[in-house]
């Protein structure tokens, strides 16, 4: 049976070794994008997409993402009494869109392990994945793309990019037959490698921070055994579930950037800073001028 997709888990809980040394002290997640955190781009895009239930799974020193998501009464005080109250009650309906839950990975085992953590919050129904890492900027929100997709076909869906040759080491390349006649650029896939040595990959077609996925995968999650890193892998367990009944892939719109390393993280404060309502003059200005510098 197809249903609604209302439940979206964001994996959060990882060490985030290559944004050192402010992980040690700062969640990646809540490092800003200007002047939001990056997680909080990742629940609007749940929000955005019909999705009422977000899990965020979490693990030691990242309280601060759970106090994002509350109200702060000492703040509000302040700029209401300077007249801001509109700004207050703008934040206040934001994080108060829908349910935001938090559960903590007690170890942490990889990201298939952070995704079994989800089995009883997701239920028996579909559910979308948005790695905490990865911020996409698009025109339709990215899980809302992968929902009508699962709505096509009833299946789970890889949310995808062609990705360069020297890159797909990084990623996990699919085996991937075109559907003919989709309006989108849609796949089935049949089986996946996740990192492949050069000339082992299936195709250019890489999963890049989405999916969509039906309760299924958890019992196949409980028997996998630790893969690449010696983490338990999502991406070992999709590929049995690929090989064993198929599952579907779609190449989404929408600009991606990896908040887990220095690089995207600079990326994505440029591209929203430019088009940021309060500052995006000015920092384009500023960007024109130091352009010039290098
Ligand atoms: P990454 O492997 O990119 O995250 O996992 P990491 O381990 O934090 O990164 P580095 O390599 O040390 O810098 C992809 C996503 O899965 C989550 C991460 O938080 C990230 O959003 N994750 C990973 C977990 O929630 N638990 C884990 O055990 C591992």
């Amino acid at each position: 049976m197809i249903r609604t997709v209302r439940k979206a888990v964001i994996p959060a809980a990882g060490l985030g070794t290559r944004m050192l040394p402010i992980s040690r002290c700062v969640p990646k997640e809540m490092l800003p994008i200007v002047d939001r955190p990056a997680v909080s781009y990742l629940v609007s895009e749940a929000f955005d997409s019909g999705i009422t239930d977000v899990l965020v799974i979490t693990g030691r020193e990242k309280e601060a993402m759970e106090d994002y998501f509350d109200f702060s009464p000492e703040y509000d005080a302040v700029l209401t009494a300077k007249g801001r109250g509109d700004e207050v009650k703008a934040y206040r309906a934001e994080v108060d869109r829908g349910n935001v839950f938090f559960l903590r990975q007690k170890e942490k085992k990889g990201l298939g392990h952070a995704i079994l953590q989800a089995r009883s919050f997701v239920g028996e129904e579909p559910f979308a994945v948005l790695y905490g890492d990865d911020i996409i900027f698009s025109e339709t929100p990215v899980t809302a793309q992968l929902a009508a997709s699962y709505a096509r076909y009833g299946r789970p869906v890889a949310g995808l990019k062609h990705v360069p040759a020297a890159d797909l080491r990084k990623f996990c390349s699919m085996k991937a037959e075109a559907i003919p006649g989709a309006e989108r650029e849609e796949y089935a896939i049949s089986d996946m490698i996740e990192k492949p040595a050069p000339g082992r990959e299936y195709t250019d077609l890489a999963i890049l921070g989405r999916v969509l996925l039906t309760p299924e995968i958890f019992d196949i999650l409980e028997r996998t055994a630790p893969g690449a890193g010696g983490e338990i892998q999502l991406t070992d367990a999709m590929a049995e579930y690929a090989r064993r009944y198929g599952m579907m892939g779609l190449v989404f719109e929408g600009e991606r950037f990896d908040l887990g390393s220095k690089l995207g993280l600079l990326a994505a404060n440029v591209c929203e800073g430019v088009k940021h309502p309060e500052i995006g003059e000015a920092f384009t200005a500023f960007l024109r001028e130091f352009a010039k510098t290098l």
